[in-house]
């Protein structure tokens, strides 16, 4: 099989998160041994619709980048080539199919297969470009940790790590001012961030979309620690966290075609438990803090096993998968399998107990 192949192309999709350069390393070192030429494909599918924006990787070109954060790539998560945003004729917002376009440049380009580096958007993408015959290998990518198939996507640990710095650091000043701070993490609609970082930093209260929460069990349980003479307390929120039966916070958009942003949950909980628990309160959102800067070491291993993972895959000629980690393996999952649905936080899973055995409060 890899006898037919001679070139690759690899892109970044999606929000960036640590570990999106390792994994161009790794592609791009371990298909010169197999004596294939690597093409970069700038922001996402951008650069293959506007201006071609294609570029050559080769050992050069990578050279250095394993341990720095962002993609040389760059990446756009607003961007979907079979619905990209133009306007029509009246100057109205509309959304338009340019996938043909897309596989008609792969295509010019001489580009055998695609190694698609991404989110769950990323991979709904790659599955329909595999469903239109292009041979596509999906490399699993987020923060958040929410994509289905794999046990960790590459760039969580990084976040939960920097979550977790913040919340230490966090503990000194709210408890010589004895406050109460809510520390807003991002997560979309999964609450892994909140809960790693909030059980790992020492969390009192951690608040996660899959527990729609109570105020008054917040305020419960600050109102319990001030009784045992512990007059601070730190709740940890996941941004896609609601109270029962309340919305998500979002974000005013800053164009009308904007998509959806949740933020906010933080600085309204604040001033609620302010109220509620007599207390004062602060808010921290820690935002893109968690997905900038250097990728710690796991996410950099995993990423440059993904990236190796996906070029032994093109070698054997399997299209259309995911690489994925089931520790201690690497794995593949289909990409419908992995684009199907969100990875959410189980509730019977030993992290959710042990937060609940030590006492935190979830806010249920
Ligand atoms: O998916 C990664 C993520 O950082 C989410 O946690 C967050 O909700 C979103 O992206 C933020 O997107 P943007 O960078 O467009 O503000």
């Amino acid at each position: 099989m890899a006898r037919h192949l001679k070139r690759l192309a690899i892109n970044t999709g999606g929000g960036d998160a640590p570990g999106l350069n390792a994994v161009i390393r790794a592609v791009v070192l371990a298909a010169e041994k197999q004596e294939w030429e690597v093409w970069g494909i700038e922001r996402g599918y951008c650069g293959l619709l506007d201006e071609l924006e294609v570029r050559r990787l080769d050992r050069r070109a990578v050279r250095g980048i394993h341990h720095l954060g962002g993609t040389i790539l760059g990446t756009t998560n607003r961007n979907n080539p079979f619905a990209m945003q133009a306007v029509d004729s009246e100057g109205d917002p509309v959304r338009v199919d340019r996938s043909a376009e897309g596989l008609a440049n792969l295509k010019e380009l001489g580009i055998d297969a695609l190694i698609a580096v991404g989110g769950d958007g990323s991979m709904k993408i790659a599955h329909r470009f595999s469903k239109l015959g292009l041979p596509v290998i999906g490399v699993p990518k987020t923060i958040d940790n929410d994509l289905n198939g794999t046990v960790v996507t590459f760039g969580f640990q990084t976040a939960v790590t920097i979550a977790t710095e913040a919340i230490d650091n966090l503990h000194s000043t709210a408890e010589a001012h004895d406050r109460v701070f809510v520390i807003e993490v991002m997560g979309r609609y999964a609450g892994w961030i909140a809960l790693h970082a909030g059980l790992a930093g020492g969390a009192d209260v951690i608040l996660i979309p899959e527990i729609p929460f109570e105020l008054d069990s917040v305020k419960r349980a600050i109102l319990a620690r001030e009784a045992r003479g512990r007059t601070f307390s730190l709740v940890v929120v996941a941004e896609g966290a609601r109270p029962r039966g309340g919305d998500h916070v979002i974000q005013a958009p800053q164009n009308p075609t904007e998509a959806l942003r949740l933020g906010g949950i933080a600085e309204q909980l604040t001033g609620q438990l302010a109220v509620a628990t007599g207390k004062e309160a602060r808010s921290v959102v820690l935002g893109h803090l968690q997905r900038g800067g250097r990728p710690i070491p796991y996410d950099r291993l995993i990423a440059l096993r993904f990236g190796a993972a996906a070029v032994r895959l093109a070698a054997e000629g399997r299209f259309g998968v995911m690489v994925a980690l089931d520790p201690p393996r690497v794995t593949t999952v289909g990409l419908e399998e992995a684009s199907g649905r969100m990875k959410t936080v189980p509730l019977d899973g030993d992290t959710v107990l042990t937060a609940r055995q030590m006492g935190i409060s979830l806010g249920d």
